[in-house]
């Protein structure tokens, strides 16, 4: 699991820590709204790194995973409003998928607050402003996204995490052995 926190910033020879938040954007709409905020000259955070897919409904709870894993502090993603979908009902499945997601992250030690879904039109683009604003504020009160925990342990028996469940390569093997 990756320790990366965030970028650092230098301000009067001092460093300071910045959140780094993934955002995951449908091409359609809120892929648009961000864009039709930067052609209005709407300022936001820099913290928010952009990846544009077809639909939210493409998003895989596992890409979430895997931006913390590799260091994000928040992941975000945003779509057309329910109804707007461009292929009819990819957001129905992301609306119904994503906050089941979020119900699982406390159990996989991450707080369901870093996890942000939000719907932002094309033309919405001060909504995007206002939305990107906000979360980063969020961001800095929660702080750096601390790596799950690891188990060094060799054998399932010695594993501080062992009462949690299957959250260590030795726990995963037990279980494996288990008939
Ligand atoms: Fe935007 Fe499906 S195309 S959410």
């Amino acid at each position: 699991m990756s320790k990366q926190t965030g970028k650092k910033s230098t301000v009067a020879g001092a460093t300071a820590w910045e959140p780094r938040i993934v955002a995951f954007l449908c091409n359609w709409c809120s892929y648009a709204g961000a864009d039709l905020a930067g052609m209005s000259r709407l300022s936001y955070p820099a913290a928010i790194k952009v990846i544009r897919l077809p639909c939210s409904g493409r998003v895989d709870p596992m890409f979430v995973l895997k931006s913390f894993e590799r260091g994000a502090d928040m992941v975000l993603v945003s779509g057309c409003h329910p109804g707007d979908c461009h292929y009819s009902s990819g957001n129905y499945h992301a609306r119904r998928k994503l906050p089941a997601f979020r119900e699982l992250l406390s159990f996989l030690g991450i707080d369901p607050r870093r996890f942000k879904v939000s719907w932002v039109s094309a033309a919405e683009g001060a909504k995007w402003s206002a939305l990107v604003a906000r979360i980063t504020e969020e961001a800095y009160a929660l702080g750096p996204f601390e790596a799950f925990p690891q188990c060094d342990a060799d054998d399932f028996g010695e594993c501080e995490f062992a009462a949690q469940g299957p959250a260590c390569a030795a726990a995963a093997s037990a279980n494996e052995d288990r008939p």
